[in-house]
């Protein structure tokens, strides 16, 4: 009876230090497990009188019951704090409020870009990418630039090495593509360019165009007009004025600008038309003989046309935007109303 009480004793105490389910656990083995003190009490009986047997065994079993309940309950316990700590922990609070997320979105110079990518796939132009990096070669010399001569200068060049640097133009793409294509040919090169020039309202560092090359027998210059005319028409409106000027660029022969009619401020004079009531959007002409040679192409059998288009440009009068500027400020104000 002494050694029960003693033993009932030591677990109490022990169990009562338990702090985790794990703590319970142990304890468990340790007092009713095969090898455990409980288990022992056993012989006990073999060494009573056959008088105190009945009660001794009934002591032991309920000194194991006694432990076992004990264990269980302890166990509960401890398993249904874990549980409330685990909720807990893991418990969402909904009434919290939402964090605003912002979607991106296009930038407005690529809406446009697209809207001109799709009228002219729609008369029959395929993409073509050339590369922003490109040489002296295909941005000059094989556009009839005239080594050292004055036209160089019409456009100042970010250079990287003496012959390699920033294209000026997507006219990079006509030698390029001449090179590895036959006639008939009819492609777009949209992309960036880049310029040296004094950064202010109305011209930029880097800019985009549409550079369009078509080469074919009988191309004449009328096409060239009468295309230009429908592009311009389908992007804005029937309606908008365009004027054609003569003008000079290397690798055209006639060559000229086309203007439209300022729509920012409908031809009153504002800083966007530089108070003309017109702006340049476009450079073009009839591709020149020695350009088509240059590309591998005979002049005597194809003539194209070809032109270059300002896309910021065309952004500006199209939504009424009076800087250059702003297109790469990425000012959210501005960026969010072409969402
Ligand atoms: N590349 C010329 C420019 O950037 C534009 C142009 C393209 C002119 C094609 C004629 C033909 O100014």
């Amino acid at each position: 009876m002494k050694e029960l009480d003693s033993l009932r004793q030591e677990f109490t105490a022990e169990i009562e230090k338990a702090k985790t389910s794990q703590d319970v656990e142990a304890i468990e083995i340790k007092y009713l497990g095969k090898k455990g003190p409980v288990q022992q009490l056993m012989p006990l009986l073999k060494n009573a009188t056959p008088e105190e047997r009945p009660l001794l065994g009934k002591q032991i079993n309920d000194l194991k019951t006694e432990f076992s309940d004990t264990i269980e309950q302890k166990l509960a316990a401890f398993q249904s704090e874990e549980w409330n700590r685990q909720l807990e922990e893991e418990t969402v609070d909904i009434t919290i409020p939402g964090r605003r997320r912002y979607r991106g979105a296009k930038h407005l110079i690529n809406t446009v870009l697209d809207e001109v990518i799709d009228i002219m796939i729609e008369m029959g132009f395929s993409v073509q990418y050339g590369p922003e990096i490109d040489t002296d070669y295909y941005n000059f010399k094989a556009l009839n630039f005239p080594e050292n001569h004055p036209a160089m200068d019409m456009q100042d060049t970010f250079y990287i090495t003496d012959s390699v640097l920033l294209r000026t133009h997507t006219s990079n793409i006509q030698t390029r593509f001449m090179e590895g294509n036959k006639p008939p040919i009819r492609i777009i090169a949209p992309g960036r360019a880049y310029r040296n020039e004094d950064v202010n309202a109305r011209s930029h560092v880097f800019f985009h165009q549409v550079e369009a090359l078509y080469i074919d027998k009988d191309v004449n210059f009328s096409d060239l007009i009468s295309t230009m005319e429908v592009f311009i028409h389908k992007l804005f409106d029937p309606s908008i004025k365009i004027k054609f000027r003569p003008s000079y660029f290397p690798f055209v022969e006639p060559g000229m600008e086309v203007d439209i009619h300022c729509m920012v401020c409908d031809g009153e004079g504002c800083p966007v038309c530089k108070h003309t009531g017109w702006l340049e959007v476009a450079g073009a002409g009839m591709v020149h003989p020695e350009v088509l040679k240059n590309g591998g192409i005979d002049p005597e059998e194809y003539s194209g046309y070809a032109w270059g288009i300002g896309i910021e440009r065309l952004v500006m009068l199209k939504y009424g935007i009076h800087d250059i500027r702003i297109f790469t400020e990425n000012d959210q104000r501005f960026l969010k109303q072409f969402v």
